[in-house]
């Protein structure tokens, strides 16, 4: 998830260019800010600026290396997906007589990147985005030649889109493109597929963004782009058009948002964005996975596969949420890998002694890769021989760096502390590790492999659904109970992480007791707690599973009796449910294993609400940190 910003000026060349893009980009760095970078027309010809780290860094660059007045720039900010954060990766890419910025992950850049090399021509970054831009300059450049031998007047803007049109057919993935020339010096031509674009139209210029953040201090007067269409943006004109060339008539609306507002996509916090970010995380995540020959990879791979099909044993740690991700991951990796899987709170494997070997696999899972705990764990396991595999969301992260092998969430910045998208990206990776050890053990078909991969792919619009469904019902009943002071959560099998994830966000969110348990432990002691009009949360196994959905069932039934509340989060059409529930939230139908991508939202959402109600700051609750960096 990066950050991009375009804009065409009137003439003259002037600085407000500049300007403009920093202004989006400083909007757009909550989307990403490892590194930074703009391209200016400039009549000098293209000048390209880039740095490691945070925007003031690409600032303090162009003091000391001013640029000139400009008629059109592109500006991006980087969440690293491809290749490290550093000033050779980031955005703008340069390529023969254009640049480009790009958000998304081109998945057969491998293939094309070969095409590149055997034209001859060198790349200097690792990034899929640097050979995008080649292939486009390759096209453009020849298409130029050719246009020209034929009418010396052809508009190089033109030929520009063209060749966009052509060369996004030949790319698989996602992506938002915005390329410019020295040919045409007032224009931007863009192409999107499943990556967010939007226009901003201005009086006598225009603007592109990832998000309206990027130019709603400018204009608040926005148009979309659609999947798989070409924008050719001058100050003066907008020019939509579809993948056969057709024009297409951009739909328009007014942006009622604020500067302050955009940053967090129209909603009050960033939770809440970040919540309504899920389809996406768990997209961006499965994105680039499967390989030219069908086969799941990783990230970095640095442990030989031998040492993964003699591994006998998988520890995971992590803190905080991340475990809550391992514990889902122990009911997948077992059932799909036969291999058993612990869960281990860093902080306490580190210090007990753990019986860890050559053939233990350790799997670090953490959002900010910084969690001190956890980098005490996974250098504890490698001192006794075992490789560590980490599942993070920031890369060049401390954990990501110290790992042998790294699989990353790309979930983007999480910028509320109470972790949600993160949550949902890094069980989405524990799917993709599990199913990576199964094809590579021989587990598992390579056409199971590829079902389990399509089902994953079916989550992000049933994550929508959910949202879109029950949102509301779901922030009325956290202002039903705003003063209640105790809540229980009960689940069973990957239910049972979730209810534990549940309560977690509610004491972290809206500080009040809440305890999560796995439902058949509850005769076991906890039912003692249960009160006349305690409310529960039950998550509630599919129908489908009558082994796990009866039992809960009956669970239910014994709360109920002592005068519970019960809130049930059951799937759609479980109607056995419903004479003992007091509300139910209802979720679309999934394989069992990957429910809780779905079950989780509605209890982040609750805590959520239930802060809200109490007027607590659900961005940053009090005495938590959103990287814990001591131990
Ligand atoms: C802190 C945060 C939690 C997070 C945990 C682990 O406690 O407040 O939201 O789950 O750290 O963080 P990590 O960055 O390692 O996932």
């Amino acid at each position: 998830m990066c950050g991009i910003v375009g804009y065409v000026a009137p003439q003259p060349p002037s600085a407000r260019t500049q300007e403009v893009l920093l202004d989006g980009l400083g909007r757009l760095e909550y989307r990403g800010y490892d590194s930074a970078g703009i391209a200016l027309v400039t009549p000098n010809g293209l000048q390209v600026r880039k740095e490691a780290g945070k925007l003031e860094n690409l600032r303090a660059m162009l003091q000391a290396d001013p640029t000139d007045g400009a008629t059109a720039g592109i500006g991006h900010t980087r969440w690293a997906t491809h290749g490290g954060p550093s000033a050779s990766n980031a955005h703008p890419h340069r390529a023969g007589r254009i640049a480009v910025v790009h958000n998304g992950i081109i998945e057969n850049f491998r293939s094309l990147r070969a095409e590149v090399e055997n034209a001859g021509r060198t790349l200097l970054s690792d990034t899929d985005t640097e050979v995008a831009a080649h292939i486009l300059d390759m096209d453009y450049s020849k298409r130029l030649e050719d246009a020209l031998a034929a009418d010396p007047n052809v508009d190089p803007a033109r030929v520009l889109v063209e060749s966009m049109r052509v060369v996004t057919k030949r790319l698989d993935g996602a992506f938002a493109l915005l390329a410019v020339t020295a040919d045409a010096p007032s224009t931007i031509v863009a192409a999107r597929r499943s990556s967010p674009l939007v226009i901003g139209l201005g009086e006598g210029e225009n603007f592109l963004g990832s998000d309206v953040a990027a130019f709603v201090s400018f204009t608040t007067k926005a148009a979309e782009v659609g999947d798989d269409e070409i924008v050719l943006l001058r100050p003066e004109s907008i020019e939509v058009t579809n993948a056969s060339g057709e024009q297409v008539e951009p739909k328009t609306w007014e942006v009622s948002w604020d500067a302050s507002a955009a940053v967090k996509g129209g909603f009050d916090t960033f939770m809440e964005k970040e919540i309504h970010d899920q389809p996406a995380a768990v997209a961006d995540t499965l994105l680039g996975r499967v390989d030219e020959r069908g086969e799941l990879t990783l990230d970095e791979m640095r442990i030989d596969p031998s040492v993964l099909r003699s591994v006998d044993k998988i520890i995971v740690v992590a803190c905080g949420t991340a475990s809550y991700a391992g514990h889902v991951a122990k009911y997948a990796i077992e059932h799909w890998c036969r291999i058993p899987v612990e869960i281990e709170l860093a902080h306490e494997f580190r210090y007990r002694d753990p019986i860890v070997s050559e053939k233990t696999l350790t799997v670090a899972i953490s959002q900010s890769g910084e969690t001190m705990d956890t980098i005490q764990a996974i250098r504890h396991a490698r001192e006794q021989g075992s490789k560590v595999l980490a599942i993070v969301n920031t890369y060049g992260s401390t954990i990501a760096r110290e790992a042998d092998a790294v699989l990353y969430t790309h979930a983007g910045p999480e910028v509320a502390v109470a972790s949600t998208k993160a949550f949902l990206a890094q069980i989405t990776a524990c799917y993709l590790l599990g199913l990576y050890l199964a094809q590579l053990r021989g587990n598992k078909w390579a056409d199971e492999v590829a079902d389990y991969l399509d089902n994953l792919g079916a989550m992000p619009a049933r994550i929508s659904e959910l949202l879109e469904t029950q949102e509301e019902a779901i922030f009325e009943l956290g202002r039903q109970y705003a003063d209640q002071e105790s809540f229980l959560f009960l689940g069973r099998h990957v239910g049972y992480p979730v209810a534990l994830e549940g309560a977690l966000k509610l004491k972290e969110l809206a500080y009040v007791h809440a305890e999560g348990f796995a439902a058949g432990e509850l005769k076991h002691g906890p039912i003692a707690l249960v009160e006349e009009g305690l409310p529960v949360f039950v998550i509630v196994p599919t129908p489908r599973r009558p082994m796990l959905h009866d039992k809960v069932i009956s669970n239910i039934q014994e709360i109920r009796a002592r005068g519970a509340r019960t809130i049930c989060i059951a799937e759609e059409g479980d109607t056995a449910v419903e004479p003992f529930a007091d509300s139910i939230i209802r979720v679309p139908a999934t394989p069992t294993l990957m429910m809780p991508l779905l079950t989780v939202v509605p209890l982040q959402i609750f805590a959520c609400a239930l802060a809200k109600a109490k007027g607590l700051d659900v961005d940053q609750p009090r005495n938590l940190a959103k990287s814990v960096t001591v131990e």
